[in-house]
């Protein structure tokens, strides 16, 4: 029985992972989430009941309020995805992403290594059943952009090229910092792109369905030749699973399940299955800095770990549309919120 602190537990990924725990685990789930607009207490309505879980609205900059539940729940393992996930809004403001990003993942650092009390020497102990973890969720833009072929390794160098993904790779190494310098027992995960329920309507995936649903263009950035390796989120969160209870110490582990795509793929792909012509799509002005393609060598997680991912692109993505078209209240409410303050002024002025 593992007591587990899931950070931006509410968020997109966060809330599909504390639901996989919950489902395919006896683990106790501590999700703390600061509620930030990408956060959503609703994504998790259906479990808020559970016996084994527990909200708390916290920042993970908050040392004081860190040091009372690492207390009250005798936690041994943190899951970090509570981070600044958006591209776009890095451009638009880098400095909330160095704050939550790299400085918040200090500040869970050092409430983890306080109260694991690690030494030097624990750092390769790997029986995780009986000790304790920090799991870093990051991501593969860290290893910046991709010509037409080629794929990112766990020894790719560390290469990000939007503030967003600068943050990233930087957590990732205060990360390493506390492995090789404190001991403090843990991995680094990167994945791919992910897409499934409960994503944020500022990512593409989302944004396209919601937009075509309501008959508004589609908007693509440049030619809509920048690929991604989409990656369905259970997958994700099966993987994150298996690097907790089976990874070695102090390694990273990419994650993702070569499905690349280019985005104009995605949006004809979307339009078709909700027959919307294809006049929708309107090419608009590049993403300065546009990563122009993503791809993950999943080689190590799948020989080492023995994890695959369960699920066909062709067969996730019906799954997601039909998600979106199910749950049009979700979608609206953020529709309806200060998300259209933001979608005005990134794409109509
Ligand atoms: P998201 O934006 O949907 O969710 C982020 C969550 O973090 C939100 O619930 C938000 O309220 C919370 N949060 C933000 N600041 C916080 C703070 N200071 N204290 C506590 N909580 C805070 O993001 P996501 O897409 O679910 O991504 C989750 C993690 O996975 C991120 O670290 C991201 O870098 C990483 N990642 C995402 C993808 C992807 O495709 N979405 C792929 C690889 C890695
Ligand atoms: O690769 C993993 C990363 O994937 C995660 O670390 C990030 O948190 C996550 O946001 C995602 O980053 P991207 O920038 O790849 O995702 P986004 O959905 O913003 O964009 C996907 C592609 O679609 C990208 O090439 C930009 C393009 N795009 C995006 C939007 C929002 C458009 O063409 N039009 C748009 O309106």
């Amino acid at each position: 029985m593992k007591n587990i602190l899931v950070t931006g537990g509410a968020g997109f990924i966060g809330s599909n992972f504390v639901r996989f725990i919950l489902q395919n685990t006896d683990f106790s789930v501590i999700n703390y989430d600061l509620l930030t607009y990408a956060g959503n207490i609703k994504n998790l309505a259906d479990i808020a009941c559970s016996p084994n879980y527990k909200f708390i609205k916290g920042d993970i900059l908050d040392d004081t309020l860190l040091d009372k539940v690492f207390a009250d729940y005798d936690i041994d393992t943190v899951v970090n995805f509570a981070a600044e996930s958006h591209v776009d809004r890095s451009i638009v403001d880098p400095q909330i992403f160095v704050k939550t990003n790299v400085l918040g993942t200090l500040t869970l650092l050092e409430a983890a290594k306080k109260h694991w009390k690690t030494d030097i020497n624990d750092k390769y102990s790997t029986d995780y059943s009986a000790g304790v973890k920090f799991l870093q969720v990051s991501t593969d833009e860290v290893y910046g952009a991709l010509g037409k072929t080629g794929r990112f390794t766990e020894n790719t160098p560390l290469s990000p090229n939007s503030p967003y993904s600068a943050s990233k790779a930087s957590a990732d190494l205060v990360v390493r910092s506390y492995f090789h310098t404190f001991g403090l027992p843990g991995n680094i995960t990167r994945c791919s792109n992910n897409y499934g329920p409960y994503q944020f309507p500022e990512k593409l995936i989302p944004l396209m369905i919601s937009n075509a649903c309501n008959d508004k263009k589609l908007p693509v950035y440049g030619d809509g030749q920048q690929i991604r390796d989409w990656l369905f989120v259970e997958d994700h969160c099966s993987a994150i699973l298996a690097v907790l209870e089976k990874g070695k110490q102090g390694c990273v582990y990419n994650i993702g399940g070569n499905n690349e795509i280019a985005n104009l793929d995605i949006v004809s792909l979307i339009l078709q299955t909700l027959n919307k012509p294809k006049s929708l799509i309107e090419f608009v002005k590049d993403r300065p800095g546009h990563d122009r393609r993503y791809a993950i060598d999943n080689t190590k997680i799948t020989t080492e770990l023995g994890w695959q991912p369960k699920h066909t692109f062709e067969q996730a993505i019906q799954t997601t549309i039909q998600w979106y078209l199910n749950n049009p209240n979700w979608l609206n409410e953020i529709l309806s919120g200060e998300y259209m303050g933001y979608y005005e002024r990134m794409y109509e002025r």
